[in-house]
């Protein structure tokens, strides 16, 4: 198959690709992003009928990997086998459908990387050279002395080492001008606008010849001719999607996909996907992806994830503490794609609550309910529609095209959001409609159109949900008796697809409601909170300075040690006085004795009195850094129990003095 005659796609075929991931670690929730992504749009586009290839799996090459199993004692290759299977269960987890999961420890992978390689030399696109320069092994990338960040990686902000050696260079040089108007001419192949401008500029800055080989160590492909060196392992990943799609031997299965319609990324391999990628292809004479799309990062409670501050959540934990489809729904509707996002239970229990159990379960527990109790679990026909009924179709119909546009355009939360209108919709026509007076007056065809409309709403709001929470949306079809095999969603999203009479039985609950530990636990202080009621996981710094690892929810709060629990000073005091904070019926002001005087503010207001406080032996926390609450400094923070309105203190059972330490 050679680069001239290439190919038209196939108008079905739809390709969409998550990058590989390294093997040094286990999954965690940036891969479960990017992955559920995909594997939206890929269900989505199924949904519309194209045959689609979604493709993930993991790139094992390189330095990185090398080191981090000479740091466990194993090989490579076994380090490999060990992550490979937490990846695939994470997946499985997370209900992830792929297509395929490709290794780059494969034969099928090695062999398009040495055709690659030698379209490229064909193309005089590789000659031997010098590299001297900077590396970042935990990026596996080249930087010049002036792109470093006060001497680190300027990406990732680690350590860099410097490198001499013998190497292939790639004449990245000579495809500036191309790629250029490559961008400039194809507004939608770097998404967001945002990313692509900051692609377009690096590019224009000037693109040096890249170095695509490595000495010094064995874990990779060697480089043909020259076995010393193996090859960037940069270069041997990208050509995983080539690898995919059947390059070079299937020709169908090329023909139906290649080139990719959709590559999704984290914005901080851009670089290599928008300038080093296409540049590749276009060395080996291939069409170039459609769209390379650059999603944002997800902090944790605020933080930083990362391994040294103890916060990085797994996809396990997640699917534990939530559930698959709820994890799913957050990731997908709390953050616009291509942003940044912070990932918070408050803001996790808030989704599940309102949305999930509220919106979303009240819907299908109304919908079957009623069908239970006024027409005895059997869907009946609907009569002549009133205005109340025609407004509620008229919903469904405008939905199809708002949230077609919204998932083409990777906006999967806009699509969220106008699907959770529409269900706001039908909880709102039931309200209006009152089916159960009509039930009470006998007014039977009334009746009948209410429970048949209510129905029907619940049926097209699931249609909708397949891509995002599979489960659910099959176990919501699956209490409507409806069949959703072999149709589109065109056809599912049309009215009156359910047909009467089938059996309806009262649906379980969908979502189990979380308690907020804000509204259960004693909230009593908030560090860096100015002005407002404290949240429920204050963030803090140790002793050290260093960020505390942060409590995400009780199955995924990582452990710590002596050490680190040592960091918090706890103590014995006495309260000395005690009055209400004015405008807050849940603070109080305290004044405490722990051998020296403190002011503390205290979220206690709901279940104590002022007046019964005083004399009371309390634990406080007394390195607490201090926060205003209500223009008042609070010095710490006192520990309590249960819920807002039935807290306890922590005392003492012996005497101690005031200012003693706990330890
Ligand atoms: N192996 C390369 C990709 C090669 S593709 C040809 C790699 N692997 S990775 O395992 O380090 O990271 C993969 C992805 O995880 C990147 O897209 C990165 O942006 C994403 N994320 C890592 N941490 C993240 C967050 N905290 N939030 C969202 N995504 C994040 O890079």
């Amino acid at each position: 198959m050679s680069g001239e005659q290439v190919l038209k796609k196939s108008d079905k075929g739809f390709y969409v690709t998550t990058p590989i991931y390294y093997v040094n670690d286990a999954p965690h929730i940036g891969h479960a992003y990017t992955t559920i992504a995909a594997d939206v749009l890929a269900r989505f586009k199924r949904l519309c009928g194209n045959t689609v290839l979604f493709t993930t799996g993991t790139d094992e090459h390189g330095k990185k990997i090398q080191r981090s199993a000479e740091e466990r004692g194993i090989t490579p290759k076994a380090l490999a086998d060990g992550v490979v299977t937490k990846f695939k269960g994470a997946w499985k987890l997370l209900d992830i459908k792929n297509d395929d999961f490709i290794r780059t420890t494969e034969e099928r992978h090695t062999k398009v990387v040495y055709e690659i390689w030698s379209r490229m030399k064909e193309n005089n696109d590789i000659y031997p050279g010098l590299y001297e320069g900077w590396y970042c092994t935990p990026d596996e990338s080249y930087w010049t002395e002036k792109e470093l960040a006060d001497g680190k990686c300027p990406s990732c902000g680690r350590d860099v080492e410097r490198i001499k050696e013998e190497s292939y260079f790639f004449r990245l040089s000579k495809y500036q001008r191309p790629l250029l108007e490559h961008i400039e001419s194809n507004p939608g192949f770097i998404l967001p606008v945002s990313r692509r401008n900051e692609v377009l500029s690096f590019i224009k800055d000037g693109l040096k010849d890249l170095s695509i080989t490595r000495a010094g160590f064995e874990w990779g492909i060697k480089v043909p001719d020259n076995p010393q060196l193996v090859i960037y392992v940069w270069l041997d990943a990208l050509l995983n999607y080539l690898t995919c799609a059947g390059f070079p031997d299937d020709k169908n299965r090329f023909g139906t996909f290649w080139p990719p319609d959709v590559q999704l990324v984290g914005k901080d391999i851009l670089k290599f996907h928008a300038v080093y990628w296409p540049a590749f292809l276009m060395s080996a004479g291939l069409p170039l992806p459609k769209q390379i799309f650059a999603h944002g990062w997800w902090t944790i409670e605020g933080m930083k994830m990362s391994k040294s501050l103890g916060n990085v959540v797994s996809p396990e934990s997640l699917v534990n503490a939530y559930g698959t489809d709820a994890t799913r729904y957050f990731l997908m509707r709390e953050v616009p794609f291509g942003l940044d996002g912070n990932f918070s239970q408050r803001a996790m229990y808030t989704r599940i609550n309102s949305d999930l159990a509220n919106d979303l379960g009240n819907l299908l527990s109304r919908a079957t309910g009623m069908v239970v109790r006024f027409a005895g679990g059997v869907l009946p026909v609907p009569d002549v529609p009133d205005q109340f009924d025609t407004a509620l179709q008229q919903k469904a119909a405008q939905l199809y095209d708002a949230y077609k546009t919204s998932m083409n355009n990777m906006e999967f939360h806009t699509a969220l959001s106008v699907l959770w209108e529409f269900i706001g919709e039908a909880n709102k026509y039931v309200d209006r409609t009152k089916p159960w007076q009509d039930a009470k007056s006998g007014n039977t065809a009334r009746l009948n159109t209410r429970l048949y409309h209510t129905i029907e709403a619940t049926r097209i709001a699931a249609a909708y949900l397949l891509p995002f929470m599979p489960d659910t949306a099959s176990k919501i079809l699956n209490a409507i008796a409806q069949d959703t095999k072999g149709k589109s969603l065109e056809q599912l999203a049309r009215w009156g697809v359910a047909v009467p009479p089938v059996k309806i039985v009262q649906a379980q609950p969908l979502f189990e409601k979380k308690i907020d530990p804000a509204k259960a636990g004693p909230g009593t202080q908030g560090a860096g909170i100015k002005g407002q009621e404290p949240p429920s996981a204050p963030q803090q710094k140790s002793a050290s300075g260093k960020q505390a690892a942060q409590s995400v929810n009780p199955s995924i709060t990582p452990l710590i040690t002596i050490d680190q629990f040592k960091t918090v000073e706890l103590k014995v005091g006495t309260i000395l006085a005690a009055q209400r904070v004015e405008g807050s019926n849940k603070l109080i002001k305290l004044d405490v004795d722990i051998g020296e005087k403190r002011t503390i503010v205290a979220g206690i207001g709901k279940s104590y009195k002022p007046e019964e406080l005083p004399g009371k032996r309390i634990v406080i926390v007394a390195n607490l850094e201090p926060a205003e609450l209500f223009g008042i400094q609070s010095q710490g923070m006192l520990l309590a129990a249960g819920d807002a309105e039935h807290l306890g203190l922590l005392t003492l059972d012996r005497d101690a003095a005031n200012g003693t330490r706990i330890k």
